[in-house]
């Protein structure tokens, strides 16, 4: 079987992370968040994956080659001169998708993380043979999604509407997809919507069902909803797979710590914090609901609370960060330094406190 992942631009969205990674390879839970996928796709008996890229990027290109021969799977990029939208890459990879006569295929967002119900999705998609099969979740805030209303009794999709202005429903679309070929002659290979595009005719024709999903999932594609998916998915290792996460008294609740991380005396970690491979948690630190990516030192006796702080950056003694700080690749913070709700762009030195959420240049 076959999938394609929108990968789409730049992710501007998640800066400043993604000025030195692209989105997919931003590691969520000490995993590039694009592995969480192709790993589910693999187990649900997926042999080629197609990453529909808008943009061309050489380290997307070389990282993915060396998964692809480690999982014993085919991995091409299919790049688009233009962006194609979230329909027009499928038109673009058609000589892929439909090559298996009527075997269905998988589309996902890039940006959404979740327990990948995916043998479950073709089981149902064979049951009631109709076009297209969509995953869809419970939000409490419905107007950023795409908003689907259908029938409890069989899941068939009666109207489906992207990031509507008045409330419609609070169950939305996931952003996982399985489609058979049939849907490519919907699409054209020019900018198109599948939300607006596609959907919303397919619903109409009664060829478009849903599946409810039962576990976590979110859109990890800003940093506020990265720190929350992050504790959703720390919760759901803590179920499946207990022995991934960290012991003994330094830690509460959930924690996920490379075995390369180190940890000094008398701190208190977690719940809900990811420490990377390399990274230095000097004595006397505390932090709560956090990612620490590679390499990052945290000097001794600071303070963090929901921050991101990118690969290889310093955040120096007595340092309080809080309120979705974001540090990118190599930042230096001074000692005694407060951040508040503060983005910093990579290799930048701060030494003055910032108390206002902000974008720092
Ligand atoms: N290749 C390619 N080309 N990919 C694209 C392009 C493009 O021109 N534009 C967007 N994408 C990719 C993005 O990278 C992302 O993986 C996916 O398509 C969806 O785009 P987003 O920009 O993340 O959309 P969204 O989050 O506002 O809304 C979408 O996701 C929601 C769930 O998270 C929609 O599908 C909603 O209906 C859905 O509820
Ligand atoms: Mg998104």
């Amino acid at each position: 079987m076959k999938a394609l992942i929108l990968v789409g631009g730049y992710g501007t969205r998640l800066r400043p992370l993604t000025l030195s990674v692209p989105k997919p390879l931003v590691e969520f839970g000490n995993k590039p968040i694009m592995l969480h996928q192709v790993e589910a796709l693999v187990e649900a008996g997926v042999r080629h994956v197609i990453l529909a890229v808008s943009y061309m990027s050489e380290k997307l290109a070389q990282e993915m080659k060396k998964h692809a021969i480690r999982l014993g799977i085919e991995i091409t990029l299919s790049q688009e001169d233009e962006p194609l939208g979230t329909a027009g890459p499928l038109a673009l990879a058609k000589k892929f998708l439909a090559a298996d006569g009527d075997v269905p295929f998988f589309v996902l967002n890039s940006d959404v993380i979740s327990d990948y119900p995916f043998s479950k999705m073709l089981e149902f998609h064979k049951s009631h043979g109709k076009e297209g099969t969509i995953c869809v979740a419970k939000v409490e805030e419905p107007s950023k999604y795409g908003v689907v209303v259908y029938d409890k009794t069989n899941g068939r999709i009666e109207s489906f509407v992207e990031k509507p202005q008045e409330f419609v429903s609070n169950k939305i679309n996931a952003g996982m997809y399985i489609f058979s070929p049939k849907v490519l002659d919907r699409i054209r290979p020019e900018p198109m919507s599948i939300e607006r595009e596609v959907f919303p005719f397919m619903a109409d024709e009664g060829q478009l069902y849903c599946m409810e999903l039962d576990d976590f999932w979110m859109d990890i594609g800003q940093p506020k909803d990265f720190l929350v998916g992050m504790c959703l998915y720390l919760t759901s290792v803590k179920r499946r797979t207990p022995e991934m996460l960290a012991n003994g008294s330094q830690f509460v609740g959930n924690v996920l710590v490379d075995p390369t991380a180190k940890i000094g005396l008398d701190c208190k970690i977690g719940p809900n914090v990811v420490l990377g491979p390399g990274v230095v948690i000097e004595e006397g630190v505390r932090i709560k609901r956090c990612t620490i990516l590679r390499g990052a030192i945290i000097k001794s006796h600071a303070w963090l609370e929901s921050c991101i702080i990118g690969w290889g950056s310093k955040v120096g003694k007595w340092a309080r960060l809080e309120n979705v700080t974001v540090l990118g690749e190599d930042v230096n913070v001074k000692d005694e330094i407060y951040l508040n709700g503060v983005r910093i762009l990579p290799h930048k030195g701060i030494s003055a406190s910032i108390p206002e959420p902000q974008i720092i240049m």
